[in-house]
């Protein structure tokens, strides 16, 4: 007889098994590859005279390079790759710029919210402090530019936009914090830019990597909601309890979440009391527990999944006939894993 303990067990293993499935173009080569240049451009030296400022890069690999990122960006870009049959070679640089602008963001998005850890680990403002993050965040981001320099000038220009996108969404979401009033179009708008946007530019740059103007529109919507739908299953996850220590982490720290905003607007007497709850001073642990469970009663684990589910299918509608090369196959498989992996039980 199996048990519920072996089921799950089962059902663990066939998902890491789709997930190797899913990013197996992004191959175990192409995935060290991409290793071993991040450490590149993490150990550049500095000269006598500029000895002070190692300490950035140090920082930046306490975060990149032994902090266990899932390094899903650049996965993402080795099968957009693939999809449209991009040389290994300019590929590896692509997917390092776009895990040096993700790192870069989280330096300083660590600032922002005065995190102490990042990856179950203490975050780079914690064992330094606020100014190296920062000034951290800026180098790595000055590193990715350079990592792409010598491929066609747009992929930079769009890779400038894209911060642009990232700190305006960075912006808005501390202007949204502890506000339960806000729109779901505007945490769509928040999610966009914080998430969307690289992923998307992690196909865009592959399309102008390989000059194929007419697959720009299809890679880049196609990370943009594939980002939106990674972002929509931290919420749920977080709603879910994944991390039991940290449940609820959403309303502990005020965050409308797409969860919280669907609630809000699904019943009034919850975004009542939600105000209430964030207009208080401090949070009392109970009424944290007690607000979660009423955003599980009104079914919204469900609603988040199905919405998280459309998200992924509109993602690989937006790949056209890209859907059908390799790398699509391979993109659409990773999108039935992040879907099945929130499944509920
Ligand atoms: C982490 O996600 C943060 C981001 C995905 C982006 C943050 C963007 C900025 C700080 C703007 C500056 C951008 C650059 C490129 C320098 P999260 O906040 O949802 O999750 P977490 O904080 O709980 O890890
Ligand atoms: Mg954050």
């Amino acid at each position: 007889m199996i048990t519920e303990a072996q089921n799950k067990s089962t059902e663990a293993q066939s998902q890491e098994r789709l997930l190797q499935r899913g990013l197996s173009l992004s191959k175990e080569s192409f995935l060290a590859e991409v290793e071993a240049r991040l450490r590149k451009a993490l150990e550049g030296g500095f000269s006598a005279p500029m000895q002070e400022a190692s300490v950035l890069l140090e920082a930046a690999r306490h975060l990149c390079l032994e902090g266990g990122g899932k390094r899903v960006r650049p996965r993402l870009v080795g099968m957009f790759g693939e999809a449209l049959g991009a040389p290994e070679e300019a590929l590896a640089d692509i997917a390092v710029a776009g895990e040096l602008i993700h790192a870069a963001s989280l330096l300083h998005d660590d600032v922002v919210d005065e995190g102490t850890l990042r990856r179950g680990r203490p975050t780079a403002r914690s064992l330094w402090d606020n100014k190296v993050s920062v000034l951290s965040g800026d180098m790595v981001l000055s590193l990715a530019f350079l990592q792409v320099k010598r491929y066609p000038p747009m992929i930079t220009e769009r890779a400038v936009e894209l911060v642009a996108s990232m700190s305006r969404a960075a912006m808005m979401e501390i202007v949204a914090c502890g506000r339960p009033e806000m729109s779901i179009e505007a945490w769509w708008g928040i999610a966009m830019g914080k998430t969307g946007a690289l992923f998307g530019w992690c196909g865009e740059a592959v399309a102008l990597l390989m000059n194929q103007t007419d697959a720009i529109a299809n890679l880049r919507d196609c990370g943009l909601r594939l980002g939106v739908a990674f972002q929509m299953a931290d919420d749920l996850k977080d709603l879910r309890g994944d991390d039991p220590k940290d449940r609820f982490a959403d309303i502990r720290n005020r965050n409308p979440s797409f969860c919280l905003l669907t609630a809000s607007e699904r019943s009034p007497a919850f975004r009542q009391a939600l105000s209430l709850a964030w207009s208080k001073e401090r949070l009392e642990e109970p009424q944290i527990q007690q607000l979660g469970e009423s955003v599980l009663a009104l079914g919204i684990a469900e609603h988040t999944y199905q919405a998280l589910c459309r998200e992924v299918d509109l993602a690989m509608a937006a790949l056209g006939p890209y859907l059908y090369a390799p790398g699509g196959r391979d993109i659409a498989a990773w999108g039935e894993w992040l879907c099945k992996g929130l499944r509920q039980a």
